[in-house]
């Protein structure tokens, strides 16, 4: 009986879920794939520069922007693609003004963010808020994991199955099958094809058994 009531309630908020997303976002992108579902609080500016794919779940609080034009008059034609089967959790914070791709299956965990625009510091005359942006497309492969609170830093750009670490800021280019961590963020371990297994790339400096 217990079991019959979660199913039933877990069937009801699916299907609220999957109503609300619907309603309110379904229409506002260029593509939006089946079974696609949206948390609360979302914030999506340019979604008709935003292309979804099938299967893929977006948590609570998130804030993607397609950005089009700048101060001072620059002009951008942005397109962001997000696969299919792909999870996205809560607070998640994406900028775009030039190309962000994301590949199917893969997972970008809580509290990330994504933007493939630079704030010029340079000018000391002008707020780096001001000045005009620039940018660098970003690649992320399929079935990537990007642990929490990690930053993926313009121009970036990730083979497929690379696992980021948690708290990572990554910038640069990597291949598939790597694991990725700290600050800024270093290969610290590739599969290897003949033995099977992940081997560190470096020399642990750590009293870890
Ligand atoms: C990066 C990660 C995948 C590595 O896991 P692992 O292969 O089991 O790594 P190990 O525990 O063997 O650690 C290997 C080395 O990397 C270091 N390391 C691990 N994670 C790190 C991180 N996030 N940042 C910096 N260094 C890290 C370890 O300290 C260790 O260093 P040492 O060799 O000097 O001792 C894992 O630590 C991680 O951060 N996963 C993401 C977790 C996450 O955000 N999950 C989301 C939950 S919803």
């Amino acid at each position: 009986m217990g079991k019959k009531v979660n199913r039933l309630f877990s069937y009801i908020y699916y299907l609220t879920q999957m109503i609300r997303t619907y309603i309110l976002f379904k229409g506002r992108f260029k593509k939006c794939g089946k079974k696609v579902f949206f948390g609360r609080l979302s914030m999506i500016r340019g979604g008709n520069y935003m292309e979804i794919g099938d299967n893929c779940l977006f948590g609570n609080n998130l804030r993607i922007e397609a950005i089009t034009s700048w101060l001072g008059g620059a002009v951008f034609e942005p397109s962001i693609k997000i696969g299919d089967r792909v999870v996205i959790n809560q607070n998640f914070h994406c900028t775009c003004a030039e190309s962000i791709e994301i590949g199917d299956g893969t997972s970008i965990t809580a509290n990330c963010g994504v933007f493939d625009i630079i704030h010029p510091y340079e000018d000391v005359s002008k707020n780096p808020r001001e000045a005009k942006i620039e940018t660098k497309p970003i690649k992320i492969g399929k079935d990537c994991l990007i642990g929490m609170n990690s930053v993926i830093m313009p121009g970036t750009e990730l083979g497929n199955h690379c696992v980021v670490g948690a708290n990572s800021t990554v910038s640069g280019v990597f291949p598939d099958y790597c694991v990725i961590a700290g600050s800024p963020a270093r290969i610290i371990k590739k599969y290897d094809f003949e033995t099977n297994k992940w081997l560190k790339t470096y020399e642990s400096i750590s009293n870890r058994s």
